[in-house]
């Protein structure tokens, strides 16, 4: 598609549609995603393979650019970044005002932002140099955000980790490594949150990754269009669903583990509880995704030797799920965060931590349709709207209403 040709098109017939369920905004070459069939592939490559045999650097590098990378463009890529594996000193001084209580999405939106102030060359550019330049920028300071953020949270001094790992080693030693402790890397869990980041690398045209390119097309910035992608993703009928799942699977246990109860309810529709975790917007028939993880759920529990009641009662609400009528007509399945959360509790990060994850591992999607939509020089986003509110109506003073 010409997307010029496209361009002045104005007040023609303006389509309602709630949700935006069957409008495109952009064309895309990044993520093709058949929801019926269930596939999924970054730059043409599927998900299953790219979980197995690549690394999430890697993939980001393919989200971003377009191919996976030679062994030196890796290298300089990961270089790069390093470089910029740092931040300004005031940004503990902000991160230090904010109580230990104020949840961690809040907090990263904030240090996103916040970055503009430190790194002025990053807020404006235009050029593909100045992109790349602000691209390895972020990818070098955010996992520092992510990592402190959560370091707050455990009451842990900040640490700035070791430039001689690799991109998911260090913010695993970012984020765990006590004082005075060599932290060791465990190969299991650098290979289940590299497996856990690409699963998440980017999803096409979602509620963040949407707010992204609508913020960027403003030309607004790469950071602030990261930081409000950041807040879209909180929510929890998106990013937020993970955290959500957890609680829910919880207060399952709590209440005796009465999945059937639970199942009762969701259904429900005078009860306003969802199954969460369940549903996607597009995937109707699996998300090909949960099924990738629900393996790697098994796998990393089973390898650092945790029994944990609640992966049974996940197991238990998919099961009914899977034969009950209500679900089965809706075409609902369990998506990403079904399971996400179940790895994250096994790896010792903070529930309210979980959304902040899938931040991490968004990051290159975002970046990679940012790029994409500057680079085709898209619009700025301005949807219309049906007014249906009063007709022009004569002003009355106070006194008179
Ligand atoms: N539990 C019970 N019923 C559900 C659920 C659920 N989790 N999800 C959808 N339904 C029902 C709706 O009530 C509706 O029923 P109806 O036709 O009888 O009115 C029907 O299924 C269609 O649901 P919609 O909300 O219209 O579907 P939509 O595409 O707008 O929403 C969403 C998708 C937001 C993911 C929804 O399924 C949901 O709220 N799921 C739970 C939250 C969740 O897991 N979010 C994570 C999404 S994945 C991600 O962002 C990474």
């Amino acid at each position: 598609i010409d997307i010029s040709k496209l361009r002045g098109v104005t007040g023609g017939v303006t389509t309602i549609d709630p949700g935006y369920k069957n409008t495109g905004s952009c064309v895309s070459g990044i993520t093709f995603l058949d929801g019926e069939k269930g596939i999924l592939r970054y730059r043409g490559y599927s998900i299953e393979e790219l979980a197995e045999k690549a690394d999430f650097l890697e993939v980001a590098y393919l989200l971003i650019f377009g191919d996976l990378p030679t062994s030196s463009e890796l290298e300089k890529f990961h270089a790069d970044i390093k470089k910029h594996a740092v931040v300004d000193d005031d940004v503990k001084k902000i991160l230090d005002a904010f109580p230990k209580s104020a949840h961690p999405m809040g907090v990263l939106a904030s240090l996103t932002s916040a970055l503009t102030a430190f790194n002025p060359s990053s807020v404006n550019v235009d050029s593909e140099e100045e992109m790349y330049n602000a691209i390895v920028r972020i990818l070098g300071k955010f996992p520092i955000l992510v990592a402190w953020t959560m370091r707050k949270k455990m009451g842990l001094p900040l640490d700035y980790g070791s430039s001689s790992l690799g991109y998911v080693e260090n913010i695993l030693q970012m984020m765990f490594k006590r004082p005075d402790e060599d932290y060791k890397q465990n190969k299991i869990l650098v290979n289940a949150l590299d497996k856990l980041l690409i699963l998440h690398a980017d999803h096409e045209q979602n509620c963040s990754t949407s707010t992204v390119r609508i913020v960027g097309s403003s030309h607004a910035g790469l950071f602030a269009s990261l930081s409000a992608g950041i807040s879209a993703l909180w929510g929890p009928l998106h990013g937020g669903a993970n955290q959500a799942v957890l609680e829910m699977l919880e207060a399952i246990k709590a209440d005796g583990g009465d999945t059937k109860k639970y199942m009762g309810k969701a259904k429900d529709k005078a009860d306003p509880f969802r199954l969460m975790g369940f549903g996607h917007r597009v995937y109707k028939n699996f998300d090909p995704r949960a099924r990738i993880i629900k393996v790697a759920a098994d796998e990393v529990l089973g390898d650092l030797g945790v029994q944990d009641p609640i992966l049974d009662i996940a197991k238990g609400l998919e099961k009914e799920a899977l034969e009950d009528q209500y679900f089965v007509d809706r075409k609902l399945y369990p998506n990403v965060d079904f399971y996400s959360g179940i790895i994250y509790r096994a790896m010792g990060i903070p529930v309210e931590m979980f959304t902040v994850m899938f931040a991490l591992g968004r990051l290159p999607g975002w970046i990679a349709q940012w790029r994409e939509m500057r680079l085709r020089k898209e619009p700025i986003g301005r949807p219309r709207q049906v007014y249906i509110g009063e007709n022009e109506r004569a002003f009355k003073a106070a006194s008179d209403r």
